[in-house]
């Protein structure tokens, strides 16, 4: 039995449509990158403990991940999702609308630097972050959650130990390094609380405290 597997079995019990929208993702030929249940309980413990109302989401796929942090928000609550390409985010929205989600979640299109210059044009806030999609730009997406950010924001971000590879001190491919960097800046960040959770791919967990 695997950890997902026992997790699954026993208390975090994620239900058929969630197992749906794995399934519409690979019938749809996109890359199985999901997000692990246990990083998906942990996002949507901390959404629910900590009572976010505006999150933002870097990387939707097929809105997997999108679908526990919306419905971990209270019903006036948002999401926003930034996602590159338009086919990922027509799988996404579909798998939103299907959860009965459509009114609590937003997508943009496009490479999400563009996307989070527009939003902080707009001076949009949010009080949860989670960092999904490609590695080698973290650091500049930490850079705009610190500017987007409420003060008390969480900012999570997924694969922050890229395999166990960041242990490694001869792997110095473009993603392990991206990461170590983006670790780096949280941990020592005069104004962020760090942990780094060793969950699925390796979670890094950030309170922003101006
Ligand atoms: C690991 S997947 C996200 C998985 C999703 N969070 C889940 O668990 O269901 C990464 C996603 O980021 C998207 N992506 C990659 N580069 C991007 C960029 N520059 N801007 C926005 N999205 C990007 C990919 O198209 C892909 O859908």
């Amino acid at each position: 039995m695997t950890l997902d597997e026992y997790l699954d079995a026993t208390f975090i019990h994620e239900d058929p449509l969630l197992g749906e929208i794995k399934r519409d993702i690979v019938d749809h030929a996109m890359p199985a990158i999901y997000i692990p249940i246990v990083t998906a309980a942990t996002l949507h413990w901390l959404i629910k403990a900590f009572a976010r109302r505006q999150a933002l989401e870097i990387g939707a796929l097929g809105g997997y991940s999108g679908v526990w942090l919306a419905r971990a928000l209270p019903s006036d609550g948002h999401l926003t999702s930034l996602e590159l390409r338009s086919d990922y985010r027509d799988v996404a929205l579909a798998n939103v609308r299907r959860a009965g989600l459509a009114d609590r979640v937003t997508f943009r299109v496009g490479p999400a630097a563009a996307s989070l210059r527009d939003l902080e044009a707009e001076n949009a806030q949010f009080d949860f972050f989670f960092i999904d999609a490609d590695k080698e730009n973290y650091p500049l997406y930490l850079d705009y959650a610190l500017k987007l950010a409420e003060p008390g924001a969480i900012i999570a971000a997924d694969n922050t130990l890229q395999g166990g590879h960041i242990l490694d001190p001869d792997n110095h491919s473009k993603n392990v390094e991206a990461i170590r960097h983006f670790n780096r800046q949280v941990a020592n960040h005069p104004h962020l609380l760090p942990l780094l959770l060793p969950i699925g791919d390796g979670l890094t967990l950030a309170r922003y405290q101006p």
